[in-house]
């Protein structure tokens, strides 16, 4: 490979796009083709981001006779087992969009496949690469303000589902919130704290002037391993178009809180009267931790570095999700941990 990984990207959607604009800007990174059912987004690729050989499908990028090193998958989450198949069958790595599927038992067999095949699954959870996020994990490595012990988690957005540029299954799909979103908080609080989830009680639900066909709202309750408790709530139909971050951690000797998605990080010990700020880097949203997660796939695929955001790893917060979905319709608690263990049974 020289240094180099030549990588088919598939999808040229919303998000495919900025992975066009990362990989281009990567210098260990180059892409040899472009896939993409729509002649439209082809060739707005090659207007945007410099000319490639473009095609329909992923079949037909792999039969024409390019050097391949890797895929970068950005397509919708349904549908993947054929392009992840390939990968396995070419022993390509494989850095797939969040979340790898909308099926904890089939993510699940993907992973199985890709490790049988002994195959790099990378999966993309761009916001463990934000500065805030690594500032956070600082601040509780160096002991500023403790142990965390508690973390409120709120997520408020007026998510138009019909803006032009914008993905269009979510309008339709079921636990549009859970599955798109949710699942980037759930990996950041299983990450952030380095624990694993024990329970959940959940409620899911739409609120009335909803344009999503299932539920947008997510209220749950997570205990983890160590004694954490996650008290989160997430909405993609907020009440007001202005967006409302907040995650707030409670520590042993102090708090941390965060005010935005993307950065605004602040901390306070215990008789502190003001929040002190944290210093961040300058970032490029969306840009920015996304080229942090594509150095740490090449960094696994072109020096054998361990793989990080592993498709194995992701699964657990991919069980947050299922465990949600289960608690919410059965109105009771739910053992986390049960239901990754029958979903690994589940694949062999
Ligand atoms: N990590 C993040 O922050 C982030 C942000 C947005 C979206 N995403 C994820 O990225 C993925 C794509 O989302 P999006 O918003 O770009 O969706 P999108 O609908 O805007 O784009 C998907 C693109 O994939 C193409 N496509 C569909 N089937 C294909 C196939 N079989 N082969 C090749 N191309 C195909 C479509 O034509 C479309 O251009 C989803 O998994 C989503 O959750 C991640």
């Amino acid at each position: 490979m020289n240094g180099l990984l030549r990588c088919v990207l598939v999808g040229l959607g919303a998000r495919g796009r900025y992975w066009a604009q990362v990989m281009h800007a990567e210098p260990r990174c180059a892409i040899v083709a472009y896939v993409d059912p729509s002649a439209e987004a082809l060739a707005r690729a090659d207007a945007d981001f410099g000319e490639r050989p473009g095609f329909a499908s992923l079949d037909e990028a792999l039969e024409a006779g390019l050097d391949v090193d890797g895929l970068v998958l950005a397509t919708p989450p349904s549908g993947r087992e054929a392009q992840l198949r390939h990968a396995c069958e070419r022993a390509l790595p494989v850095l797939v969009e969040k979340p790898l599927a909308l099926d904890l038992h089939e993510a699940a067999r993907f992973v199985r496949m890709a490790e049988a095949a002994g195959v790099p699954l990378m999966v993309g959870l761009n916001f463990r690469y934000l500065a805030v996020t690594i500032e956070r994990m600082r601040l509780y490595r160096d002991g500023v303000v403790g142990r965390p012990a508690f973390t409120r988690f709120t997520y408020e957005r007026w998510r138009d589902g019909y803006r032009p540029g914008i993905n269009r299954y979510p309008l339709t799909m079921e636990h549009p919130m859970l599955w798109e979103q949710s699942i980037h908080h759930f990996d950041l609080l299983r990450y952030v704290y380095g624990v694993e989830p024990l329970t959940v009680a959940c409620h899911a639900w739409n609120p009335s002037w909803s344009m999503y066909a299932h539920e947008t709202n997510v209220a749950a309750l997570f205990s983890f391993d160590g004694g954490l408790v996650a008290n989160y709530q997430g909405t993609w139909q907020s009440g007001w178009a202005t967006p409302g971050f907040e995650w707030r951690t409670d520590a042993t000797e102090g708090v941390v809180t965060q005010f935005d998605q993307f950065g605004d990080l602040r901390y306070a010990r215990r008789d502190e009267p003001a929040l002190r700020t944290v210093d961040l880097p300058p970032h490029e949203i969306w840009v920015t931790e996304t080229a942090g997660l594509l150095r740490a796939f090449l960094a696994s695929a072109l020096d054998g570095e361990p793989l990080e955001c592993s498709g194995r790893d992701h699964l657990s917060s991919l069980a947050m999700v299922e465990a949600c979905i289960r608690s919410s319709r059965d109105a009771r608690v739910v053992d986390v941990g049960d239901v990754l263990a029958e979903a690994l049974q589940a694949a062999g």
